[in-house]
C-alpha cells in the first residue's frame, strides 16, 4: 500500500472536509433526529457514485448503510460513525456555530462524518485497487443510552457478512493527530439504576411515628460504595455513583419517599453482573431494615468496548505509517462508554481515538461541553486512517484466507 499516496488525496480533502464538517457543525440533530444529516450523507454518496444506499433503522429515517466493492469478491470490512448531536445549547461564537437552540455537536460526530464521508470518496477513487468490499455505517442515536442506534442497526443485519469493523472517536484530551489504540478492554460498560424508598411520613418532631426514607437512602449510599471496595475483586475496577437524590422538602416533615438515580461502570461483564446483584441485594436489605419497601429499576445500556487484540495491533501499526512513531501511543483505559459494543459483540472489531485538541485554535472543552469543537487540520489524518486501515484489514483478511 502507498501510504504517501494516501496521504496526499487525503490531504487535497482538507478544504472539502472542513467546510463540511462546519455545515454539519451549523446543523446539528440530536439522537434518532438525524433526518437532514441523513439525507445529506446519503446525496454525498449518490453523487460519488454508490449505488443501493440503504437507508434507516427502525423505521424511521435516520442513519444509512453503503457497500463499497473492490475488483474482485473478498471479505468485508465495516466502518463505522456515529452521526447524531447532542441535547445542549452551544456557547461560544464560532462563525459556523450550531443554528439550533438546544442542540449542538459537542461530542465531535460533525467531525467523524466528515471523516467517513471523505474515506469512502477516497475508497471509491481507488475501488479498482483492493479485493473484498468496505461497508460504510453511518449510525444513529449513539449518545441515547437506553435506545441507542448501534443494537438496532445490529438486529437490522448491518453485520451481516462483516469480518471485521473498526470506528474512531475524536478526542479533545490528546493532541491534534495524535493517535490513541489500544487491545482489550478499553471503554466502560454502563448501566443505570433507579430506587425509590418507600417509608411513612410524619412530623419531623415524632419520628417514632413514621419510617423515614431518608436516612434509608443515606445508608443506602454508603452501603453501597462497599461494592466496589469490599465485593469486586482489587484488580479489577468499577464505579458506582449516585447521580441524584431527591427527599423531601421542608424542615420539619419527615417526607413518605426517597428517590435516587445513579449509573454502574466496568470493563468486565463478569464484574458487571455481580455489581448488578450486589446493588440490588444491598438496596433490598437497607430496606428492609430501617422498614421501608423499595422498589427498583435497573436498566442495562451498553457493554464494555473490548479490542480484538490483532485488529488493535494491526491498527497501532497503520497508524505508525500514516502518523509516525511520534504519534502513537498507547490509549489509557476509559470509565465512559460507547454503542460500538454492539457491533463488537457480533464480530471482531476496533475502536480507537483521535487527537483533536489544540489550546491554541479553543479545542480542548472536554466532550459534551457547551464549547466544544474540533481542530479541522485532523480530518485529512482521519481520512488517512480510515483508509489506510480498511485497506490492511482487507489485506490481512485475505492472508487468513489463503493461508
Ligand atoms: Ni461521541
Amino acid at each position: 500500500m502507498d501510504i504517501a499516496r494516501i496521504r496526499d488525496m487525503a490531504q487535497k480533502m482538507a478544504e472539502p472536509a472542513t467546510e463540511m464538517r462546519r455545515f454539519l457543525h451549523t446543523n446539528p440533530e440530536p439522537s434518532w433526529h438525524e433526518v437532514e444529516t441523513t439525507r445529506f450523507i446519503a446525496s454525498e454518496l449518490e453523487e460519488t457514485g454508490f449505488k443501493g444506499i440503504k437507508i434507516g433503522v427502525e423505521g424511521k429515517p435516520v442513519g444509512l448503510v453503503a457497500d463499497l466493492k473492490g475488483k474482485e469478491d473478498g471479505p468485508l470490512v465495516a466502518l463505522r460513525t456515529d452521526i447524531d448531536a447532542l441535547s445542549i445549547t452551544e456557547e461560544g461564537d464560532l462563525p459556523y456555530k450550531s443554528r439550533r437552540d438546544g442542540a449542538s455537536h459537542a461530542c465531535g460526530h460533525d467531525g467523524h462524518i466528515a471523516i467517513l464521508l471523505h474515506t469512502a470518496k477516497l475508497l471509491y477513487s481507488m475501488k479498482d485497487e483492493f479485493s473484498g468490499g468496505v461497508r460504510f455505517i453511518f449510525q444513529p442515536a449513539e449518545e441515547k443510552g437506553d435506545h441507542s442506534g448501534a443494537p438496532a442497526m445490529v438486529k437490522e443485519g448491518v453485520l451481516d457478512g462483516v469480518d471485521a469493523v473498526a470506528g474512531m472517536h475524536l478526542w479533545a484530551h490528546v493532541p491534534t493527530g495524535r493517535v490513541q489504540w489500544r487491545a482489550g478492554p478499553v471503554m466502560a460498560s454502563v448501566d443505570g439504576w433507579e430506587v425509590k424508598f418507600f417509608g411513612q411520613g410524619g412530623h419531623g418532631a415524632m419520628p417514632q411515628n413514621a419510617v423515614d426514607p431518608t436516612v434509608t437512602a443515606a445508608n443506602f449510599i454508603l452501603a453501597l460504595q462497599t461494592v466496589v471496595s469490599r465485593e469486586v475483586n482489587p484488580l479489577e475496577t468499577g464505579v458506582i455513583s449516585v447521580g441524584k437524590l431527591v427527599s423531601g422538602d421542608v424542615i420539619n416533615i419527615i417526607p413518605d419517599r426517597a428517590e435516587m438515580i445513579g449509573n454502574i461502570r466496568t470493563f468486565n461483564p463478569t464484574v458487571r453482573d455481580k455489581m448488578e446483584a450486589a446493588f440490588r441485594r444491598i438496596a433490598e436489605g437497607v430496606a428492609a431494615t430501617y422498614r421501608c419497601r423499595a422498589e427498583i429499576k435497573y436498566t442495562t445500556l451498553y457493554p464494555p468496548v473490548i479490542n480484538d487484540s490483532s485488529l488493535a495491533e494491526l491498527l497501532r501499526d497503520t497508524a505508525l505509517q500514516v502518523v509516525g512513531e511520534n504519534n502513537v501511543e498507547e490509549s489509557p483505559m476509559l470509565m465512559a462508554s460507547e454503542d460500538f459494543s454492539f457491533y463488537q459483540m457480533k464480530v471482531p472489531g476496533v475502536l480507537f481515538f483521535l487527537g483533536s485538541g489544540d489550546e491554541a485554535k479553543g479545542t480542548t472543552a472536554p466532550h459534551h461541553s457547551p464549547k466544544f469543537n474540533v481542530d479541522d487540520t485532523v480530518l485529512p489524518t482521519g481520512i488517512s486512517l480510515m483508509t489506510a486501515f480498511a485497506l490492511n484489514m482487507l489485506e490481512k483478511l485475505r492472508e487468513g484466507r489463503s493461508s
